[in-house]
């Protein structure tokens, strides 16, 4: 989604302000622009299409303007084209702004600023913030003699006031040299800080080159920033401070560091991040160790039922949750898509927990669905990997995954370390419940274990996915042949069923090829019926109590003419399926951090054979920070 970067400063702005948009690009994007201001002018430098184009417009190079704004807009109203990119200016060319989020009343506004005898030369919905803007601005400059900074800082409150929607905003005004005021609404904004300088960004690893020290404004707050100063107000103008984070993530985590594509990269990660996931929380022979967690017994034996709510793959290692949740906990446990269970009025009361889980913390249909169960009188925990990210500042609790900034859009090292969190958490939910010496079945032939077992099986996750990684080959052999395939299924049951739907997303996304996810038992109610000469299907087979019905399943597929890989930590010699990937041994509960691996370096290679931007691909965006 739209990507914001600001600059006020002693160096040059437009080289800063592109090298952030560049940090920024993974987030999806279809124009771009920036603006600075010199000798009291603004220049604007705008485009649809990659944000290197700006490099070649004429003039970029002679900007001299020490301060400036920057924007990377993905199209919602009106096409991507020059007119549409940002930043906007208003009428008078008095204020220049770029925006981020959606304005739901713009047509409304629109016509409202019409009559006061503004013109739009744009389709965007954010052409009316500036004119606003500039409406609130002639006013209070006829009735007060306060500074003109004071005046555009009232102007920009009134404005907002009328906005209905979502927006992350930052304007410039010649009548306020080396000054940028910003303001927030559900759509993120830090501002990083250092000497001398202070800079703006939609997220912090866009600024980790040049600080560590951030500012994470909240809805509703507004702030004016200097090269050394920051003030920060409410809607009704009064002043007040604000905590800095210091964030410890490196600039390197977010580099390639020699990697073709970050998503490979983040693949690679994997045995460390799911160790940093586990840290110091979980050790053999002692109680789980969540000290960042408030949640007390008490607590956790009054309620009676747990949602976990999440989008895309957040959603899936939700899925994984769930059968954590339930065998670990014995809490009956539901999993719904956010922009689902927002509006359906789902049934929540104080003996509801809700979980809510998402990489960014900034996805607008999560954050909404905490926000109605918080009103409904639930008590709410967000799983979040960006630290100070909204969701975990509407959240009551919080906890983090710990995976270090995940940069390509399509997610992978944030869903093993959502699984490991959800598995380290159900572990701790279940020794606050008096469950430590309980039998925990773990499948369907009844087989129980310890939780002692599965904290073992935990803490050798990163061993194991270090042991995948080392030899792709297989892998990369069947992306070669299935590469030009226009469709293709993923089956599993169980957990396995879950890892099935990550890899059909994943290999959707990156790949552009149609692929389709299911309960392997509900093949053929109908979906049979696709399966033809040729077609490639990927089965996941983990939980050996089920294999002897998965196996069934995959011959019916084979007799039908598709070609199979099976991922497995099954002995499975002699059959004729054509591919066989094995993964380590562990336990089904948590096998889904290990047989994903393969389906995410499936897509990855399969994209590659294909030629498409791994990372950035086609439509989609890192943080769906509208709904
Ligand atoms: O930041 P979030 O975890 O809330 O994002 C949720 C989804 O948008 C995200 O997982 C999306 O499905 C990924 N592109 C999948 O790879």
């Amino acid at each position: 989604m739209c990507g914001i970067i600001g600059y006020v400063g002693n160096k040059q702005a437009n080289n800063i302000l592109i090298n952030g948009l560049l940090a920024l690009e993974y987030r999806g994007y279809d124009s771009a622009g920036i603006a600075t201001l010199e000798n009291n002018e603004i220049k604007i430098m705008k485009d649809k299409g990659r944000v290197k184009n700006i490099l070649d417009l004429d003039g970029y190079n002679e900007l001299q303007g020490t301060y400036g704004i920057a924007h990377t807009r993905w199209a919602t109203h009106g096409k991507p084209s020059q007119e549409n990119s940002h930043p906007h200016m208003d009428n008078s060319n008095t204020f220049t702004v770029v925006h981020n989020g959606i304005i739901e009343n713009y047509n409304e506004l629109r016509s409202f600023l019409t009559d006061n005898g503004y013109t739009f030369y744009s389709q965007t919905d954010t052409e009316v913030i500036p004119n606003l803007i500039h409406y609130y601005f002639k006013n209070i400059s006829k009735n007060t003699d306060i500074n003109n900074t004071d005046k555009i800082l009232e102007a920009v409150v009134k404005a907002t006031n009328d906005l209905k929607g979502s927006y992350a905003i930052e304007v410039i005004s010649p009548l306020m040299p080396d000054t940028i005021i910003v303001a927030r609404k559900d759509s993120p904004l830090v501002i990083g800080t250092k000497s001398d300088e202070n800079f703006i960004a939609s997220d912090i690893p866009a600024l980790l080159t040049y600080t560590k020290d951030f500012y994470l404004l909240d809805d509703n707050e507004f702030a004016v920033i200097t090269k050394d100063s920051i003030s920060f107000y409410n809607k009704d103008l009064e002043n007040y401070t604000k905590e800095i984070k210091n964030i410890e993530w490196d600039a390197s985590s977010a580099e390639k560091n020699g990697y073709e594509d970050f998503m490979l990269k983040e693949i690679f990660e994997q045995p460390n991040s799911v160790r940093e996931t586990i840290g110091s929380r979980l050790k053999l022979n002692e109680s789980c160790n969540f000290d960042d967690l408030q949640i007390t017994s008490e607590y956790l034996k009054s309620i009676n039922k747990i949602f976990i709510v999440a989008c895309g793959t957040a959603m899936h290692a939700g899925l994984v949750g769930k059968i954590l949740l339930e065998k670990l906990c014995k809490i009956p446990t539901e999993v719904d898509i956010a922009s689902e269970f927002r509006y359906r009025d789902p049934i929540i009361d104080d003996k509801t927990l809700c979980i809510y889980v998402s990489q960014s913390g900034e996805t607008a249909d999560t954050i909404a669905a905490l926000k109605l169960a918080k009103s409904k009188g639930a008590k709410t925990l967000a799983i979040s990997n960006v630290i100070g990210s909204s969701i975990t500042r509407e959240a009551d609790y919080t906890i983090y995954t710990h995976a270090g900034p995940e940069i390509a859009v399509a997610s992978t090292k944030a869903y093993t370390s959502q699984v490991v969190l959800f598995a380290v958490l159900a572990i701790h939910f279940s020794e606050l419940l008096g469950y430590d010496n309980a039998d925990i079945t773990i499948n369907s032939d009844g087989q129980t274990i310890k939780l002692d077992n599965i904290k073992k099986d935990i803490l050798d996750l990163p061993k194991k996915i270090s042991m995948i990684l080392e030899d792709t080959s297989l892998i990369k052999k069947f992306a070669d042949e299935a590469y030009t395939q226009k469709d293709m299924f993923f089956l599993g049951r169980g957990v396995d069923q879950t890892v099935a739907l990550e890899g059909s997303l994943k290999l959707k996304e990156i790949s552009y090829i149609h692929s389709e996810a299911y309960a392997s038992g509900e093949l053929k109610h109908g979906p049979i019926a696709l399966i033809e000469n040729g077609i490639h299907v990927i089965s996941i087979l983990t939980d050996p109590s089920l294999a002897k019905k998965s196996i069934s399943n995959i011959q019916e597929v084979i007799t039908r003419g598709a070609k199979t890989m099976v991922i497995t930590n099954q002995d499975l010699e002699n059959t004729n399926f054509d591919y066989i990937y094995k993964i380590p041994e562990t336990n089904p509960l948590i096998s889904p951090i290990l047989s994903v691996i393969p389906l995410q370096l499936l897509a990855y290679y399969i994209s590659k054979n294909k030629g498409l931007d791994v990372d950035k691909p086609r439509n989609l965006a890192k943080s769906v920070t509208v709904e």
